[in-house]
């Protein structure tokens, strides 16, 4: 791969990063007083540090650090902005997932693109490396809190009885019977999707 083309490649990453700095910065402000909100913030400021890290390294192969305005909106297929005040918690980390795996996925293609060239720079491919893995955190963090919501939906509607419990032993509780009386419907609601690492 020519430098330019490996320029243009980053910079595409550098503005799916600030696309998503943008994004969680909402996010963080539309579920103000949760939890999330909170990883929301921090999820800010480690996007903002990927993007960054991939502008230092446009420049230093002989580029400008562009951001190419709004790509995350075709990957979703809906406008990112108008999405937020449409939806709850957990479809805006739905939506989360799917940018974080398209992510994943061009992280990796470009890693193992790179590796197939025998690319020299082992600092770049370290640096898609971590910021490929910080965005598995994120997806895993995102695809657990949405389980961990489903299951207070079902607790909530089909032990009321119970719902003077705290909702985290409820999650518990019902993690512990479901290994005893497998319920199909649930075990469907999130299927792990994992995304097959190349030789890195
Ligand atoms: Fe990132
Ligand atoms: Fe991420």
């Amino acid at each position: 791969m020519d430098v330019d083309k490996l320029i243009s490649k980053l910079n595409w990453f550098y503005s799916l990063e600030l696309n998503q700095v943008d994004f969680y910065n909402a996010q963080s402000k539309a579920f103000k007083g949760r939890y999330s909100s909170v990883v929301f913030e921090r999820l800010t400021y480690i996007e903002q540090n990927h993007a960054d890290r991939l502008g230092e390294k446009i420049k230093e192969l002989g580029g400008k650090p562009t951001a190419l305005g709004d790509i995350i909106s075709p990957i979703i297929g809906k406008i990112a902005g108008e999405l937020l005040s449409m939806t709850g918690l957990e479809d805006t980390l739905a939506v989360n997932i799917i940018i974080e795996q398209k992510a994943m996925k061009d992280y990796n293609d470009l890693i193992d693109r790179l590796h197939q060239d025998k690319y020299s720079d082992q600092e770049l491919t370290k640096l898609l490396q971590s910021n490929f893995v910080d965005e598995h955190f994120h997806t895993e963090w995102f695809r657990t809190k949405i389980i961990a919501m489903k299951q207070y939906e079902f607790t909530a509607k089909h032990f009321s009885a119970r719902t003077e419990m705290d909702p985290a032993n409820q999650i518990i509780e019902d993690f512990l019977d479901n290994r005893t009386r497998s319920n199909p419907k649930r075990a469907k609601m999130i299927k792990p999707r994992p995304i097959k690492t190349v030789k890195w």
